[in-house]
């Protein structure tokens, strides 16, 4: 027995942007979005679509939403917006996950409420939330259509996983022309996040048939235009097709979350000062290899990604995929040796997201 749920509204095409100020149904929002939105255009854009209701603007997001500026943001934005229905998140991963984060209401309008239920692992304040509609301008985080953000300490080194019923958007809005401008490392790094949603979402103890049919169809469709993209970044056919595949693979993974490749980004992202997207991409081949050979259905459903008609050819297949994009797939080119590594796989294996590893039960 199995379900496959997915409550998000999704709203994609050209020019898809227009249908922001259908979505609000009269409410009041504040846009979260990063500090260049306002120089691509991106603001004066929502803001001649929305009129009176954006109520504020929040453009401070920066890369992986950390506790110690999140905290002063939460707490400005609970102080002179409490009585704004919406959030409408304009941005990458970062943007969306920190609208996630700001979303939550704590009976103080306190970030350090939040902050306390999460390290303690508590339920969450129970209040009036706020709903979120997300637009991303990166292809590749599917955080558009997962309940889930992450929340990075760098200074404790350690993340939290935010995950609650209300942190799931109302509504997506996927327009690719948002995403033009997107200079080739930002596209790389983001695509290969898709890629690795994807296979996650099939090596994955919670997988379905509809997560894994999901999954395989992003997959191939980011082997398919990811490289043919950065070779044509003003492409918008390519950029709509690079937007389908990570939404379909955001879909894929909202109901499986991601497995033992995101366990050991995170250590790398820490303390290796990783992004994201290379960091949960250039260990894809060596799981695979871990994979292959749990399940004969995840088996096919990996080769058929690969046309492989061997487990071996499709893990030489997807190495050979990321070389050629000029990512490095041996951890010892990114500083961590072979007995580190092998201790940082023994660890990634028992954390949460190692724990939905297929393999993790012959390998921990
Ligand atoms: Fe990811």
């Amino acid at each position: 027995m199995w379900t496959y749920h997915n409550p998000v509204a999704v709203h994609a095409g050209p020019d898809s942007l227009r249908q922001l100020p259908a979505l609000l149904h009269g409410r009041s929002c504040v846009l979260v979005t990063f500090a260049e939105a306002h120089e691509l255009g991106l603001v004066e854009r929502v803001r001649a679509l929305l009129g009176d209701a954006l109520h504020g603007v929040i453009s401070d997001v920066a890369p992986n939403p950390d506790v110690q500026w999140l905290a002063p943001l939460y707490d400005r934005l609970h102080r002179e917006h409490a009585d704004a229905d919406c959030l409408v998140a304009l941005g990458g991963g970062s943007a969306i996950d920190t609208a996630k984060a700001l979303l939550c209401a704590t009976p103080s309008g306190r970030f350090d409420e939040l902050l306390a239920a999460l390290e303690q692992g508590l339920p969450l304040p129970a209040g009036r939330h706020k709903a979120l509609i997300a637009v991303p301008t990166t292809a590749g985080t599917g955080s558009e259509v997962t309940p889930w953000a992450t929340i990075w300490d760098q200074a404790g080194g350690r993340k939290h996983s935010l995950h609650q019923p209300w942190t799931w958007p109302e509504a997506a809005i996927i327009d690719a022309e948002l995403m033009q401008s997107l200079p080739a490392g930002v596209t790389l790094a983001s695509g290969l996040d898709a890629l690795s949603h994807a296979l996650e979402a099939i090596w994955n103890v919670h997988r379905n048939p509809v997560s894994t049919a999901l999954a395989v169809a992003a997959a191939r469709r980011t082997i398919d235009t990811l490289p043919r993209l950065l070779r044509d970044l003003s492409s918008l056919p390519l950029r709509a097709g690079m937007a389908q595949a990570a939404l379909l693979a955001g879909l894929a993974f909202s109901n499986t979350k991601t497995a033992l490749a995101h366990s050991l980004s995170y250590d790398m992202t820490l303390h290796h000062g990783l992004v994201h997207g290379i960091a949960c991409s250039f260990s894809l081949p060596q799981v695979m290899e871990l994979a292959l050979g749990q399940d004969a259905a995840t088996d096919a459903a990996l080769l058929s990604i690969f046309d492989a008609d061997q487990p071996g050819q499709a893990v030489h297949r997807l190495r050979e995929f990321l070389h050629a994009l000029g990512v490095a797939t041996d951890p010892a080119h990114y500083g961590v040796g072979p007995e580190a590594w092998r201790a940082m796989l023994h660890s990634a294996l028992q954390g949460p997201r190692g724990r939905n590893f297929i393999g993790q039960a012959a390998l921990a």
